[in-house]
């Protein structure tokens, strides 16, 4: 990426759950473009992967194997990686999914629902008030978080708990906003439609026909899925200085499928 190459040089960033997916690709767009990048993740060996690719281009990452949902275990990462970097400017909270419960309200029990809830929306709770002090005394701030279509419109394919807890996400994205303006910090959300990430790519070929995924590529304008790049890349604008007068906003990242759906 030329033009962008330094677009975050001088700058600290933390993707929560970027050993895989869309936090993985947003991870290394942003040590790409200069930024020195944390990644927290559970997966260690994922984790391991990815310090390996980065290190085959030269860029380096600080990595911390834990739990997103355990206050203890966000709490102290984050006093670790301030005193490691001096600071954290970008946050992008990527941590979330579906959990491949099931998709009817009805069949959804309440511990799904818990674990949805917390993993979408407590997470990225956790994770933004442990890194929010720090950037509101530094006085900048980029507070990323991944939202969903289905947070927007609801989908039958996630499901309702899914649909609520980035629901949710969009809410507090807009009270964060509102709050920390002041303090020189914009929080946005960016709401992909579905993304073919390995997961994902395996969920559709579970839950749809041939026929079904067809009707679906030809409801989407741009007639196709998305691409882990095209969500970096808007995640890396919303991050970046000079999206710096837009906050609140929620940018749908999904082909223009939601116009059609
Ligand atoms: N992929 C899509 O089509 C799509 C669409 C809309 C929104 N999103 C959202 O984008 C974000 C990333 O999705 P993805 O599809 O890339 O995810 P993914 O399932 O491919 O990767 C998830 C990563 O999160 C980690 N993780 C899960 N729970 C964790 C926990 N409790 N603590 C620490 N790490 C944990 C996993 O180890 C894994 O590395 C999520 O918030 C998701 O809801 C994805």
């Amino acid at each position: 990426m030329p033009p962008f190459a330094e677009r975050f040089k001088g700058r600290c960033g933390l993707v929560t759950a970027g050993a895989a997916g869309l936090g993985e690709g947003t991870a290394l767009r942003l040590a790409r473009e200069g930024a020195e990048v944390a990644v927290w993740d559970r997966d260690a060996e994922g984790l391991a992967a990815l310090v390996a690719q980065a290190s085959k281009e030269g860029l380096t990452l600080v990595t911390e194997t834990l739990d997103l949902t355990d206050a203890d275990q966000v709490t102290g990462a984050a006093r670790r990686l301030e005193q490691r970097l001096g600071g954290i400017d970008v946050l992008v909270n990527n941590v979330g999914g579906s959990l491949h419960t099931p998709q009817r309200f009805l069949d959804q029990s309440d511990e799904d629902w818990a674990r949805v809830v917390a993993v979408n929306l407590t997470a990225c709770v956790l994770a933004t008030r442990a890194l929010l002090p720090g950037m509101a005394a530094r006085g900048y701030g980029r507070i990323v978080n991944l939202g969903s279509k289905a947070g927007r419109y609801g989908s039958l394919f996630a499901g309702a708990n899914y649909s609520a807890a980035k629901g949710a996400v969009q809410a507090f994205t807009l009270q964060i906003a509102q709050e920390f303006g002041p303090q020189g910090i914009t929080c946005n959300s960016v709401c992909p439609g579905a993304i073919l990430t390995p997961r994902v790519e395996g969920l559709l070929k579970e839950r749809q026909s041939e026929a079904e995924r067809a009707a679906v590529l030809r409801s989407i304008p741009m007639r196709r899925h998305g691409r882990v790049e095209d969500v970096a890349a808007a995640v890396a604008f919303l991050a970046s200085e000079e999206a710096g007068f837009i906050t609140g906003a929620a940018l749908d990242v999904n082909g223009g499928q939601a116009m059609s759906l």
